[in-house]
């Protein structure tokens, strides 16, 4: 078995790959080409936690894959993380497990990945503006993905503290030097959306996080943050402004998203609002961006099959570079 670091993972696999893996992982999903069952959550409640278990199983890449991640809130008293992960990377023909790596970074890249997707398939070519809203766990690979998809000349960045927000930005100003886009710290999320062309959303917030009403006319939104009933970080009017709505998977965005689910049931906007999943865009079943003053939205929520594929290509990647640790049972 190859078992693969952070370092590891980050040396092999880059945005870009990531992308594309993603583009081939929701073209698997909307082909039915995917066996993977919803995630498997055992509640932990003498920790306020909860085990989950994301497997996936793809014939004809003779793969399958298993991610366990974990809430555990109360991990950040004791400086460990909130949501610790591994994904197993398991051999379809014999069943055995081939890699096992670190779930964090392959959550965070193929996370990032999604809004890359979608960006590089339903933006507008020229994008000159970024806001990201959320500098937690995702916020680097969101901002990544971000500047990865389209050459922004400023990104605009916001979170609920403002001074690590200004410590986010700071060490993203370093590692994303090579985009060359200018990244700054703003106060609020009014500042960061004003103008902007590409807009993420990566917060666990309960209440819409900006206003979807200073949204400009021909903007790409992303929202991966609420994956629960009752959190809700998109604004509904941005759902009703917006000419389509795009997902990574209808279906499973439905079984969760109070993003979604709340407007739906309140009457504010209704399933015909829906245009399609990004795999079906991939495949040209369904009609993409048709003009530059488009709003579109993306929302995600997750599926393992984006795990199953970006954990293949990094294990093909690491065994071809002689990169991971080698561990005989
Ligand atoms: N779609 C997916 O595939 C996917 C994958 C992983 C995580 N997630 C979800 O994404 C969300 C973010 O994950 P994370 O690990 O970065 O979380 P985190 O807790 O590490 O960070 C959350 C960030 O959101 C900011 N925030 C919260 N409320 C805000 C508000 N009202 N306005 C502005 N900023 C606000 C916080 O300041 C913080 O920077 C979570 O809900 C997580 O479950 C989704």
């Amino acid at each position: 078995m190859l078992l693969l670091s952070k370092e590891d993972i980050r040396q092999v696999f880059t945005m870009r790959d990531a992308i594309e893996a993603n583009k081939r992982a929701f073209q698997l999903l909307v082909e039915g080409k995917c066996n993977a069952p919803l995630r498997t959550n055992i509640q932990a409640p003498k920790q306020d936690g909860c085990f989950l278990f994301m497997p996936a199983y793809v014939e004809e890449m003779d793969t399958a894959s298993l991610k366990i991640v974990n809430v555990f809130p109360h991990n950040i008293d004791q400086g460990l993380p909130a949501l610790p992960a591994q994904v197993m990377l398991i051999d379809g023909k014999t069943g055995v497990v081939k890699s096992l790596m670190d779930g964090i970074s392959v959550t965070q890249i193929r996370t990032g990945a999604a809004s890359g997707a979608a960006f590089d398939i339903l933006a507008k070519k020229e994008c000159k503006i970024g806001a990201l809203i959320g500098t937690g766990g995702q916020g680097a690979a969101q901002l990544e993905a971000m500047l990865e998809a389209r050459q922004l000349e400023e990104v605009r960045v916001c979170g609920l503290h403002y001074d690590r927000t200004e410590a986010f930005v700071k060490q993203m100003q370093k590692e994303m030097e090579r985009y060359d886009a200018r990244i700054l710290p703003v106060k609020s999320s009014d500042e960061a959306v004003e103008d902007a062309d590409l807009i993420i959303t990566a917060t666990p917030a309960e209440k819409p996080v900006f206003d979807g009403t200073r949204v400009k006319k021909g903007a790409t939104i992303s929202c991966i943050g609420s994956y629960q009933h009752h959190m809700q970080e998109m604004p509904p009017v941005i759902l009703t402004r917006a000419s389509k709505i795009y997902f990574d998977s209808e279906e499973a965005v439905l079984s969760e998203a109070g993003d979604i689910l709340i407007p739906l049931e309140d009457g504010t906007i209704t399933k015909d609002n829906f245009t399609g999943d990004l795999g079906n865009v991939i495949k040209g079943e369904v009609t993409g961006r048709e003009n530059d003053e488009e709003i579109i939205v993306f929302k995600s929520v997750g599926v393992a099959t984006q795990d199953l594929v970006a954990a293949r290509e990094i294990y093909d990647k690491a065994v071809k570079a002689g990169i991971g640790t080698k561990w005989n049972s």
